[in-house]
């Protein structure tokens, strides 16, 4: 199995591209599941997470091809990235297997694209998750107020609407990111209006909803916190550009502050991370605004900043662990809540082998700062707690070994390269 090694202490300076983002490339492939029409998305990043959402899309009847985009073409400025076209002409089957939703919970997001096009879905359930229990019950709650009839047996969501949906009222009691989609999704074929109140306003959804127009769709309210979808009996093709990646962003921009560098992070967008880059100002870290991008910088006498994980536009829970290394290196206490996630703060236990002194209080977490940390040899538990150790290693003096980096491959495309690229010794190797 690879690990990661770095010998830290480098302040990084330089650019880094940051790819289109995994959590809106998602939902965005498995709209071609809504249409017999081609469906191509550019600045398509290259991850694992991508691959396993084809090979299911596969199996479900698509075709993809994928192609290299020179530089540039990626729809924002700078980014690079690869064209992935789709047509599923025919659904071949309506099954999501075992094997394959296991590794990826956001195959769940076939369920309500399949169920509106074929009145019929068979997907297994995701089961629980290394960062909490994350049920889908608000998915097919919803589903079910369109119409749907749902059984769970056998360890599958059995979903049938034999005369299709039927646009409804849908409240969310809370905001999931996942449900809003599979909702979008099902909705834009259902006979009728739907309301979805509550819906999320990450920006991957605005992402899902714009595709969805480009499809034909009817959907307005994009941004707040209530969609409108009037039902359309077909939609179409479309060509459409994934966003930037907002927690490759993140992870980045921390991993300027936390080495005391200055990097340039190219193809992204300011307002795509505005309560991160509030709290790293706070802390005394220099965010700005450039060209094409974002730029990080910051010097020794951080201080310690609280913060709460929420809903968009609030902090984002797959920031929290990145922002928990920062502070590790900050002068003072931070307490750090997290209110989306029962059970992340995975990487505690590995971060204090660093030296990071944190305590756990429930769903707290309080840091006080530490001079210097030092290299260990640590163990990545999930994808966004892999990328803490990451940047804990790149501040720490000495060596750091990062094992179990599979997590890393599904989130990052080419990390040590990138890092690297800006002065990181870091390096990819074989072993145990
Ligand atoms: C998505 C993101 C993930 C991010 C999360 C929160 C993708 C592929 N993944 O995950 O990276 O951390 O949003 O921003 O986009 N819940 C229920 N019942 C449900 C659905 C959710 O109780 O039916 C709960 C979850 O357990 C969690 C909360 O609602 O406590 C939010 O989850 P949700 O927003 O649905 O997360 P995902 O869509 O799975």
């Amino acid at each position: 199995m690879d690990a990661i090694r770095i010998l830290g202490g480098v302040p990084l300076t330089g650019e880094i591209v940051i790819g289109g983002a995994k959590n809106a490339a998602l939902p965005l492939m498995a709209c071609t599941l809504l249409t017999d029409k081609p469906l191509t998305l550019i600045n398509m990043p290259e991850l694992v997470d991508i691959s396993t959402m084809s090979n299911l899309l596969r199996q479900h009847g698509a075709r993809i091809d994928q192609s290299a985009l020179a530089p540039g073409a990626g729809g924002e400025a700078g980014a690079t990235g690869r064209s992935m076209t789709m047509t599923s002409e025919r659904i071949t089957s309506i099954t999501a297997p075992y094997d394959l939703v296991r590794r990826m919970r956001a195959s769940v997001l076939v369920l309500g694209p399949l169920l509106a096009r074929m009145g019929e879905a068979k997907v297994s359930l995701p089961g629980g998750c290394a960062i909490g229990t994350r049920p889908v019950d608000l998915h097919l709650k919803a589903l079910e107020a369109l119409g749907a009839k749902i059984d769970v047996k056998g360890g599958y969501i059995h979903a049938t609407a034999p005369g299709g949906l039927k646009g409804a009222n849908v409240v969310f009691p809370k905001v999931t990111v996942g449900g809003t989609e599979n909702l979008l999704m099902a909705a834009s074929l259902a006979k009728g209006d739907t309301v979805l109140e509550n819906a999320a306003r990450e920006p991957e959804i605005g992402n899902l909803a714009e595709c969805l127009n480009a499809m034909g769709a009817k959907i307005s309210g994009i941004g707040s916190g209530t969609l409108k979808i009037t039902g359309v009996p077909l939609l179409h093709g479309a060509r459409v550009a994934v966003i930037p990646d907002r927690i490759e962003t993140g992870t980045y921009a921390i991993a300027g502050a936390i080495t005391r560098g200055d990097v340039v992070l190219k193809g992204t967008r300011f307002d795509l991370l505005e309560s991160v880059f509030s709290a790293m100002r706070q802390a005394g870290v220099t965010v700005e605004p450039v060209e094409g991008g974002v730029r990080v910088a910051a010097e020794n006498g951080l201080v310690g900043v609280d913060v709460m994980t929420e809903p968009f536009p609030g902090f984002p829970t797959d920031m929290q662990a990145q922002w928990m290394a920062l502070m590790a290196t900050a002068n003072g206490a931070s307490m750090i809540t997290e209110t989306i996630f029962e059970n992340r703060f995975m990487h505690v236990p590995e971060l204090t082998r660093f030296g990071a002194d944190v305590n756990v209080h429930g769903a707290s977490a309080i840091i006080r700062g530490r001079k210097a940390l030092s290299g260990a040899p640590v163990m990545a538990t999930d994808l966004r707690a892999s990328s803490s150790l990451i940047l804990a290693g790149l501040a720490a003096e000495g060596e750091t070994l990062v094992n179990r980096i599979y997590h890393l491959d599904r989130g990052y495309e080419r990390l040590e390269e990138k890092l690297g690229a800006c002065g990181a010794r870091i390096e990819r190797i074989g072993g145990g």
